[in-house]
């Protein structure tokens, strides 16, 4: 078992290993020694497969918990599930001393940490992620969402976990496809911070050891959060391929994945970069590779105009400026704050 510190406000653990789930009632119990009672919030694919192993240990431990299946999928993550959740919590006694667990992916945990954050103003989470996109990024660093009609993640709260127990055995279920998307955010941690992870995925693709990768991966996010813990610096690098990738993920109308989009955004503003003489002129050769090694997309189809509208709508804006998360090398990018007629010099460049 690999264990990283995150030194937030309240800080916690991330612990990343095979079989944790089996020692979950012994964890929460020394975590939320006054909770009596828990609730576990899941999706219909990951509950089936998970949630009884959660339930048992708990049960062992000697701890009562009810269980909320969402259906699994981005369209679960809105204001109606999350206040279904609350009323839930609320029909089943929780109080303001017991806790929620979040076991499954990035919908589940930034959905369930919403409703930890505002059940009875606020009670303990514990993140379980069972995805790797989940487990290297969402569940670390307390941003909780759901969605709005008018874009992602547009009604939410900083609320962090009080731990979070990465079981690696769960990603042994995960689908293919699933496992590629949460790819797409080990390759941006590498393309922002590590260009020797950037090496090895080059060289490797996808055989790395699981646990050590996802460690790594969180060091690196912990120790962006643990400078700008309410996003309002450097943690604007983790954006990196997230303003376009946003856009043509609603655009796609969802028929693309969050890591294929993610992807997409990389492999365009890497292009963009060397265009402008912003980056190093091998990095869009290099991306573009490592993405297609994984069986990533790097470019999209879909018009200018309409992927603008969606980008000058994104919550990354600030006034008349959009921050654009630029890479200079492999392993170093920079925040750029660009007007519409930049942005749209910029992405038209990286197409
Ligand atoms: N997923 C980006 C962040 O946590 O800031």
């Amino acid at each position: 078992m690999t264990q990283v510190h995150v030194p937030v406000s309240v800080p916690y653990d991330v612990e990343i290993g095979p079989g944790l789930l089996s020692g979950l009632g012994d964890k929460v119990n020394a975590l939320c020694p006054k909770a009596s009672r828990f609730l576990v919030v899941t999706d219909d694919t990951v509950g089936p497969l998970w949630a009884q192993k959660a339930l048992d240990s708990l049960a062992a431990a000697g701890l009562a918990a009810a269980v909320y299946t969402l259906p699994h999928g981005e369209a679960s993550k809105t204001a109606a599930s999350l206040i279904d959740i609350l009323n839930f919590a609320a029909a089943e006694h929780l109080t303001r001393s017991d806790a929620f667990l979040a076991l499954g992916g990035g919908m589940v945990g930034d959905l369930t940490g919403l409703a930890a954050a505002t059940y009875m103003r606020g009670v303990a989470y514990i993140q379980i992620p069972t995805t790797l996109l989940a487990a290297v990024d969402s569940s670390v660093g307390g941003k909780t969402a759901v969605d709005l009609p008018a874009g992602k993640n547009l009604m939410g709260a900083f609320w962090q976990p009080r731990h979070v127990l990465c079981d690696t055995d769960t990603l042994s279920t995960l689908p293919d496809a699933d496992f590629t998307s949460g790819c797409a955010e080990v390759i941006k941690t590498a393309v922002l911070f590590d260009e020797e992870l950037f090496e090895e995925l080059s060289r490797d693709g996808k055989a790395f050891d699981r646990e050590s990768l996802i460690a790594r991966c969180v060091a690196w996010k912990r120790d962006i959060v643990a400078e700008d813990e309410r996003d309002t610096g450097r943690r604007a690098l983790l954006n990196l391929g997230h303003t376009l990738g946003h856009a043509v993920e609603a655009e796609s109308g969802f028929a693309l994945s969050h890591g294929q989009c993610v992807a997409i955004g990389m492999a365009t503003v890497c292009r963009a970069a060397a265009k402008g003489g912003l980056c190093v002129s091998d990095v869009p050769e290099k991306v573009d590779a490592v993405l297609e090694k994984f069986g990533l997309p790097i470019r999209t189809d879909i018009p200018l105009d309409r992927l603008m509208e969606r980008m000058l709508s994104d919550k990354k804006r600030a006034g008349a400026t959009v921050s654009v998360i630029v890479p200079e090398a492999i392993g170093r990018c920079a925040i750029r704050p660009m007007d519409r007629a930049a942005l749209q010099d910029l992405m038209k460049a990286g197409l």
